[in-house]
């Protein structure tokens, strides 16, 4: 099956042209002017249209156990809610349980994904223990396209490592290719500041934000990019959602380091005083890092801007606020930690930055696409609109209107963060592997469609 899409605009990370591009099955094999309409089986016409690199999500808790509960989108909701929003590929988190092999955790994930996802995935790994095989573990994920670990600085007793660990995991990803994704909060100090709030009776939903400071996250991104530096390895901070922080990755850049981060839509549009609402709404809003004061939100936009920040991701973690989040009722510590937007990053993203000149259209695809793809071993598969790239394509159209509600989204969630946010600018038609999978709002895809991809180990060469 060819399929030819005609009169739209590409935008890559470098490049913005009227294009056209050819599909042949899979693959794109041709960008340009001027193809002819009898060169494919179907055309689709994208006048006014941007056709953009299938987004990429590098950061979702998909069917995750956490917090006594699990999370409420699976690979099949989650996914065809990812897609709805023009994302086509995510990259997911298996979690060793301690005490186990890596390998159990791999095959945990895959049985999840299978016969589920929608769109193709990757996963990353967590790691709670290294033990004696742990380090070998490390490379035979990295032979099994698990390119990347999250550790734990946070969550003492459930996830967190200590520093002799994270070293350790560090020193073997600057031997085989892969990257350590940093969870960089001071998991210790935050511990004692959480007993000392309940011993006072501080139970509702502000106090998991009072209890986790900026500082803490600043103090716990420096020491993992010190111990990055030491072991001279790459290191990558997820969900950066603080000034205080930012400097930190900005001053390790500044030094030639390779230092990465991502943000999140919820840190550069929500502040605290969500977790204020009443009659515990503010449960909804209990993700960690917490959501900062608003002094910090265009720091982290600037930081977009300037390269100081490298991808938006949406650490997709949702839980239902009817019968999980209540959890938490009479104890902030008990709330499931997570936030439901796998749906809205480029929605969120576009509207809020390209419309309102924050990014250009070339930085809003290098956030959520190009760069995503290099860092987590994609690229040129994924990422990019050229010949030989997979044909992940989002025909996106910048005067939609749209308004995000709990009432019309597609993820398995019984509330929205964004919740009558008006955006300009939705995908309109997605297509994932020459598939068309979303069209005028329909999905077209079939659960399983989505293929596990084994991603590249850089191999030191970080840039
Ligand atoms: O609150 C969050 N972010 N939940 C997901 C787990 C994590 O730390 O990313
Ligand atoms: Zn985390
Ligand atoms: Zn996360």
């Amino acid at each position: 099956m060819s399929t030819l899409i005609r009169n739209g605009t590409v935008v890559n990370a470098d490049s913005m042209v009227p294009a056209d591009i050819l599909i042949e099955g899979e693959k794109i094999k041709d960008v340009r002017q001027g193809i002819p309409a009898n060169a494919a089986d179907r055309v689709i016409d994208a006048s006014g249209l941007l056709l953009l690199p299938g987004g990429i999500d590098a950061h979702t808790h998909l069917d995750m156990p956490f917090g006594g509960t699990t999370s409420s989108d699976d690979f099949e909701t989650g996914t065809r809610a990812a897609a709805f929003g023009g994302t086509t590929t995510l990259v997911d988190f298996a979690i060793q349980a301690r005490g186990t092999r890596m390998r159990d955790a791999l095959d945990t994930w895959w049985k999840k994904a299978d016969g589920r996802a929608c769109i193709d995935y990757g996963l990353h790994m967590i790691v709670t223990d290294l033990g004696n095989a742990g380090l070998e573990d490390m490379d035979g994920m990295v032979r099994e396209g698990v390119a990347s670990f999250k550790l734990f600085m946070a969550y003492p007793n459930v996830l967190m490592v200590d520093d002799a660990t994270i070293f350790r995991a560090l020193s073997q990803t600057a031997k085989n290719g892969a990257l350590i994704c940093m969870h960089a909060e001071n998991g210790g100090v935050i511990d004692v500041m959480v007993q000392r709030a309940l011993a006072e009776g501080k139970t509702a939903p502000i106090y998991h934000a009072l209890t986790r400071p900026t500082t803490a996250e600043a103090e716990a991104v420096h020491r993992a990019i010190a111990m990055a530096e030491v072991a001279g390895a790459p290191v990558y901070i997820v969900h950066l959602s603080s000034e205080a922080a930012l400097n930190e990755v900005r001053e390790a850049r500044d030094r030639g380091l390779p230092a990465f981060a991502e943000t999140c839509p919820q840190y550069l549009l929500l502040s605290v005083e969500e977790l204020e609402r009443p009659n515990f709404e503010g449960a909804k809003y209990v993700f960690t890092p917490p959501l900062r004061d608003k002094e910090n939100l265009p720091k982290l936009w600037d930081g977009l801007k300037h390269d100081h920040l490298q991808v938006v991701s949406t650490d997709h973690c949702p839980f239902c606020f009817a019968d999980q989040k209540v959890l938490g009722k009479d104890d902030f510590t008990k709330i499931p930690n997570g936030g439901p937007g796998i749906e809205n990053r480029l929605q969120l993203i576009y509207h809020h930055g390209v419309n309102q000149g924050k990014l250009t259209l070339n930085r809003f695809v290098e956030l959520v696409s190009t760069t995503p793809a290099r860092i987590f071993g994609m690229y040129p598969r994924k990422g990019v609109l050229a010949p030989g790239s997979d044909a992940d394509i989002v025909l996106w159209d910048p005067q939609a209107d749209y308004i995000i509600s709990a009432k019309t989204h597609h993820m398995r969630v019984d509330y929205s963060i964004f919740e009558g946010f008006r955006v300009k600018g939705n995908a309109r038609t997605v297509i994932s592997r020459g598939e068309v999978i979303v069209d005028g709002g329909q999905f077209l895809g079939k659960p399983g469609r989505g293929q596990y991809l084994k991603r590249a180990a850089r191999g030191g060469a970080w840039t």
